[in-house]
């Protein structure tokens, strides 16, 4: 078979891993070929191709980024767009398509698949939020880089009796800050799920303070809202898919901090360290799984699908269900972090 393979939306360490494993599977198993389009759904819609071969993909198994680029390209805006996309996966003969991407990806995919275009999704955000999977490569290279920050700056912020405040990322789902924050000894953890509530987070700092510890750490998801202000965002444009950048939450829960208890309050933001670099070896082998799954199931001619880990197995789903909402925090974790926490009756 003749098959395309893109990477849409933001990079992801395990990019590369997945290209790999679909590719070595699908050529030396299947005899397939391999079209890489650029940049996303931007390299359908140009016709912007790489090929795709044991040569082209040796090496890469271990290095973050993607060889195909990346870009938010929303086919959905482009005029005649869908069109474009199915004149040039035509163009290149392809008997399939291989998507790897989040929400905003996979609904092209979709779309496309209502179309006639016999695609497969693959679930890739370091947020970890897609419906239907239980993980998503590269998450746990960015909570093992968040985790990893938070260990360096317990030590800077104990020298100086302060408070820090982390950001990581985390649009609508807080899987990073509570995973890392959790993992790192966080003080208070705040995610998009739960509204802030400022007066709980200084409790639990001045119930740190009265016992001795003079220091702190807050970890808190980009997308936590703000008692007042909502979420804090980097200017007011949004990309092709309508989101808004969120950035600046740390460093306004900060100042709130310090001018509620005193307490000297920086903040730093992890921004996109988490999404760069080497995949862990965990993220290596999911994307692996999940790069030879993806050439199964179009050699099992099932299309319209996503890829998934349920448990400790690779299964698939339909595309619609995994965009259909996100996945967010249980209460599960939320019961782990608040019994590490003092009850709000505790003085
Ligand atoms: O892919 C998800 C994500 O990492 C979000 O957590 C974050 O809001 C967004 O990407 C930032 O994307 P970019 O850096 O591409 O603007």
């Amino acid at each position: 078979m003749r098959v395309g393979m893109l990477t849409g939306g933001g990079d992801c360490p395990g990019l590369n891993a997945v290209i790999r494993g679909a590719v070595r599977k699908g050529i030396l198993h299947h005899g397939d070929e391999f079209v890489g389009f650029m940049e996303g759904w931007r390299g359908v819609l140009d016709n912007t191709t790489m090929p795709l071969n044991l040569e082209t993909t040796s090496g890469i198994l271990h290095k973050g980024g993607t060889i195909l680029r990346s870009s938010r390209t929303n086919v959905k805006k482009i005029p005649g767009g869908f069109e474009k996309c199915v004149e040039s996966i035509e163009k290149n003969k392809l008997d399939a398509l291989i998507a790897l991407g989040g929400d905003d990806t996979q609904s092209i995919s979709l779309a496309l698949s209502e179309r006639g275009v016999k695609c497969v999704g693959v679930p890739k955000t370091i947020d970890n939020d897609l419906n239907g999977t239980d993980v998503c490569f590269g998450f746990d290279t960015a909570v093992s880089i968040a985790t990893e920050a938070i260990d360096r700056l317990h030590s800077t912020a104990e020298a100086h009796n302060r408070v820090l405040v982390v950001e990581v990322m985390g649009r609508d789902a807080g899987w990073i800050a509570i995973t890392s924050g959790i993992a790192g000894g966080a003080d208070v953890i705040l995610i998009p799920e739960v509204p802030v509530d400022i007066d709980e987070v200084c409790r639990l700092l001045k119930y740190r303070y009265d016992r001795g510890k003079k220091f702190s750490i807050v970890v808190v998801a980009e997308g936590a809202h703000l008692p007042e202000s909502g979420q804090a965002t980097h200017g007011t444009s949004v990309d092709a898919f309508g989101h808004v950048r969120l950035s600046g939450v740390a460093q306004a829960l900060a100042e709130e901090i310090e001018s509620r208890t005193k307490y000297e309050t920086r903040s730093v933001n992890l921004g996109h360290t988490q999404r760069g670099g080497t995949p862990t070896a965990y993220d290596r082998m999911l994307a692996t799984r999940y790069g030879v799954a993806a050439i199964d199931l179009v050699h099992a001619g099932k299309f319209g699908r996503l890829v998934v880990l349920k448990g400790t197995q690779i299964s698939d789903i339909p595309l619609a269900d995994a965009i259909s909402k996100n996945r967010t925090v249980g209460d599960d974790l939320l019961e782990v972090m608040r019994s590490l926490q003092p009850p709000a009756n505790a003085v």
